[in-house]
């Protein structure tokens, strides 16, 4: 079947004051996670209907935007959910930020696999919580779970975040693994907050398992937003959700006394939009960063070049092993910078630990893909 969707295409991203994109001309950048690819059409028809209302005043979230999430969560995952389970967010990180100050106190100890997302550590150390990192197990260049260093570091906290799939690693965790961690922090009362931004970016075949599905449990927070998948981030729309009452309605208190629980004018129709019209730009942009990772990975090879792409298949992004070359991931990514104009993640970001290691966003088109790769080849023969 023909394609509906272009991710072909090129924008010029510098012209819409993109972070990732704040670059100079002849610089590429692989680094901050979002796209560059075009919406679907259906969510630009939203926004442009929404827009051609020419008043934008405040506006609550009416029941079709959480019928939306159950729909995609109930048609591609198979979880059940409720409207009454469902708390608005501007954003992913604002939830975590709100939720930590509810259900934690000063100095307490809040646990997460390591390499992790570095905003989390910001959320948990601005709030006067300790970090409690669990480090994840590399070997023969792959991550895994260290199941008796978690349960004995668990239980040492009051909350545990899980990024799943996870950022930067790209791993989806087994349904077996997702009910093993519940069942660890049920068995010690720690709450689970799952920020499960990326759960629709998985190109192989191997389908997430969000946190809500296996295990009843009451003190499991589960984090969603279109964000990453359709490239909405600027909108600010996302959802907590948490099945018990009580908890439920001590983190909604929450989220609105921090003031992060009213839509912008823009939150509602283009989210709908996504979750009832677009999986077919899901699954093709799904093929198209399998194919950026194939030609990526092949081009490594066949070039001898010593980098081990580590990821899994889900996100877009690439958690690749330059320890051949380099163990000071800011050293590296600044002379990539420089001498060959490209930018991407540097491990440190994610800890000391991980300065053998770059992240690299690769959402984004083919050509810019080929343009990296002969960049950074020609870098390292310079380099020799
Ligand atoms: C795991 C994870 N959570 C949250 C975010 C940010 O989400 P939001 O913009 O909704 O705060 C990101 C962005 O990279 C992410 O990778």
């Amino acid at each position: 079947m023909a394609n509906k969707y272009n991710f072909d295409q090129k924008i010029d991203r510098r012209k819409t004051h993109s972070y990732k994109w704040d670059v100079s001309q002849d610089e590429i950048s692989l680094s901050i996670a979002d796209t560059d690819f075009l919406v679907a059409n259906e969510i630009q028809e939203a926004i442009i209907s929404r827009s051609n209302d020419a008043t934008y005043g405040y506006t609550f979230v009416p029941n079709e935007y959480y019928k939306a999430y159950i729909h995609w969560w109930k048609n591609r995952y198979g979880l059940d959910l409720k409207e009454e389970y469902f708390i608005f967010s501007t954003s992913v990180v604002a939830s975590i930020d709100s939720i930590i100050k509810r259900i934690s106190k000063v100095g307490d100890y809040i646990s997460l696999f390591a390499p992790n997302y570095n905003v989390f550590f910001n959320c948990i150390e601005n709030n006067n919580r300790k970090v409690l990192e669990i480090p994840f197990v590399y070997k023969d260049y792959q991550y895994s779970i260290d199941w008796d260093l978690f349960e004995k570091e668990v239980q040492k906290s009051k909350i545990f975040i899980l990024c799943n799939p996870h950022n930067p690693i790209g791993i989806q965790f087994s349904e077996n693994e997702i009910k093993r961690i519940v069942e660890i922090c049920k068995k010690y009362n720690i709450y689970i907050i799952s920020d499960e931004i990326h759960s629709d970016l998985d190109y192989n075949e191997k389908r997430y398992n969000p946190v809500l599905k296996f295990v009843d449990y009451e003190k499991a927070i589960m984090l969603v937003s279109p964000g990453k998948t359709f490239n909405l981030a600027g909108l600010h729309s996302s959802v907590i959700i948490i099945r018990d009452k009580d908890l439920r309605e001590l983190i909604q208190k929450g989220v609105y006394e921090d003031d992060v629980g009213e839509p912008s004018y823009f939150s509602i129709e283009p989210v709908i939009a996504a979750y009832t019209k677009c999986e077919q730009y899901v699954n093709e942009e799904n093929e198209y960063i399998k194919e950026n990772r194939r030609i990526l990975a092949e081009f490594l090879v066949k070039n001898d070049i010593k980098m081990k792409i580590i990821s899994g298949f889900a996100t877009y992004l690439l958690w690749i092993d330059i320890s051949y070359y380099s163990n000071d991931s800011e050293a590296f990514t600044e002379e990539l910078k420089r001498s060959a104009k490209i930018i991407v993640g540097s491990g440190k970001h994610y800890h000391e630990h991980y300065s053998s290691f770059i992240r690299i966003n690769i959402a984004t088109q083919k050509e810019i893909i080929l343009q990296f790769c002969n960049r950074l080849l020609r870098f390292l023969k310079e380099r020799e």
